[in-house]
């Protein structure tokens, strides 16, 4: 179960999502992903897109198996609000005998499936744009010494989400927050957001890698619901490969790399041994 999320808008959830569920199907597992921003549907469409591009280039695209959960339209009352986490649990419970991973792309806000994801993560993934603004989200600082003040919100949401796991006597998800949108140049900005990541890294208990630049291809993916590590070639990316690709085909590897998805998924055990445990 990996959960991409932060209670911040814009940080590159869909994004990561895409990237990671394409990833773990080009590395021959069965992925599927869930949508909980029924609103926007960022992740539902890009998905269509792809299916719709893979049909006009006449390329085999992979195609997660794919749900767009409502919890918002269909429970709507309080009482409906603990429903759609019971539903929201049902649902993932019925895609675990078919699928080796589910990659569950979530709102930028706070709401009951967003939190019921959380408790379900395995490997929870925080997208974070690159200033203070976002980090506070996480945490707040001293605004001349930079030292840890507090806690964030959407620490906070973690912080819950991983107490209820352990209650229930499983392992907490292994959290990992990466920078999104790195400008290329250096910045005074860039390095205080580093050190800031680095000392809550330790307070929060997460990872803190490395993560994207900010790349226009990463915007123009959407339309034909491309990404970075789909094959370099005129006919699949319907236009001429850049260095720009293959700088954020780089990228995106160094991070699946980081993100350890072998660890988590199981994928470097011999394939017999994946079979007997999905048995
Ligand atoms: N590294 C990047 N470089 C350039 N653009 C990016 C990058 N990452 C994401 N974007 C763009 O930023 C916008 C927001 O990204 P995305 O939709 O993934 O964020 P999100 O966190 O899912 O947003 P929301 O909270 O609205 O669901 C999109 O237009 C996306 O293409
Ligand atoms: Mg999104």
């Amino acid at each position: 179960m990996i959960v991409v999320a932060n209670e911040k808008g814009g940080s590159g959830k869909s994004t990561v999502a895409m990237h990671v569920a394409i990833a773990l199907i080009k590395r021959g597992l069965r992925a599927a992903t869930v949508d909980l921003d029924s609103r926007q549907r960022s992740l539902s469409r890009t998905i269509e897109n792809r299916q719709a591009w893979a049909g006009r280039v006449g390329r085999n695209l992979e195609i997660p198996g794919h749900i767009c959960f409502d919890g918002q339209i269909d429970y709507p009352s309080a009482a409906g609000h603990v429903t759609a986490d019971q539903v929201l649990a049902d649902t993932i419970e019925t895609l675990m005998p078919t699928y080796d991973c589910i990659v569950i792309d979530t709102p930028g806000h706070d709401g009951g499936p967003m939190r019921q994801a959380h408790a379900l993560a395995d490997l929870l993934i925080t997208p974070l744009n690159d200033s203070f603004v976002n980090l506070d989200a996480l945490g707040s600082f001293d605004a001349e010494t930079l030292g840890v003040t507090g806690l964030g919100h959407y620490a906070a949401t973690v912080d819950e989400a991983r107490g209820r796991r352990i209650a229930a006597g499983r392992q907490p998800a292994d959290w990992i927050v990466l920078r999104n949108r790195l400008s290329m140049t250096a910045s005074r900005n860039k390095r205080q957001v580093d050190a800031g990541l680095r000392a809550l890294s330790a307070a929060l208990g997460f990872r803190y890698v490395e993560g994207l630049a900010e790349r226009v291809v990463y915007r123009e993916f959407f339309l034909r619901g491309l990404t970075a590590l789909d094959d370099l070639d005129e006919a699949t990316i319907g236009a001429r490969p850049t260095m720009s690709h293959v700088t954020a085909r780089q990228e995106v590897e160094q991070l699946l790399a980081a993100l350890n998805l072998e660890g988590t998924t199981g994928l470097s055990a011999p394939a017999e041994e994946r079979a007997r445990d999905a048995a």
